[in-house]
């Protein structure tokens, strides 16, 4: 998978639309519907981080942080910011199944076109916080979740769906942390 991602980073900006409007079309329409206002926000699969940089863009407050399982993804997107003295934004490598944050610690918690990992995203959101997943070609991606799938494992990890839609060539979900009981 790393292999694989790293070999694709290298034209990821120039073949895919990752920074046009279209893509992040259902992402934009999602982040207008979240009720947190995030001081803390994580883009799981952030790859050249296009995203990470439209949610820096929408919460200009808050810190956000982009991981990636591809060294070669991380490291353009890290040019990208530069050494960003506020450290405001800013990309590491890491596994989305065993994040390499505490628990409690984003408010929100965003993927586009990744692989679920419904625990490690409850186990890194503060309680009360929100997940979007974002699919930008709907159900034509092989990221994408079916639905019944998703909403089991969802509620399995301690998460409520909330609102789902389609905007543009894509779809997004929103889910929210429910109460104390997040479960292993
Ligand atoms: C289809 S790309 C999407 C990249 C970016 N979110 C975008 O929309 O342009 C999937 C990304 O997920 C990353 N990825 C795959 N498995 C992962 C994992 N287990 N943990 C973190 N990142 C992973 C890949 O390296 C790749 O950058």
């Amino acid at each position: 998978m790393e292999a694989f991602f790293d070999s694709a980073a290298t034209s990821w900006d120039s073949r895919t639309t990752a920074g046009s409007y279209e893509y992040l079309e259902p992402l934009a329409v999602a982040l207008g519907k979240v009720e947190v206002r995030p001081e803390r926000v994580l883009d799981i699969g952030c790859g050249t981080g296009e995203a990470t940089l439209f949610l820096a863009r929408e919460f200009p407050m808050a810190g956000v942080r982009g991981v990636d399982l591809s060294e070669e993804m991380v490291r353009r997107a890290t040019r990208k910011v530069g050494l960003d003295p506020s450290a405001r934004v800013s990309f590491r490598v890491g596994d989305g199944s065993d994040l390499p944050w505490l628990e409690d610690s984003f408010d929100l918690v965003v993927q586009v076109n990744v692989p679920l990992f419904p625990r490690e995203v409850a186990r890194v959101l503060r309680r009360g916080g929100e997940f979007v997943s974002v699919s930008t070609l709907g159900a034509d991606t092989p990221f994408d979740t079916p639905e019944r799938w998703y909403r089991r494992a969802l509620i399995r990890a301690g998460m409520l769906p909330a609102a789902s839609g389609r905007a543009g060539t894509g779809t997004w979900r929103i889910a929210r942390l429910s109460g104390d009981e997040r479960s292993g």
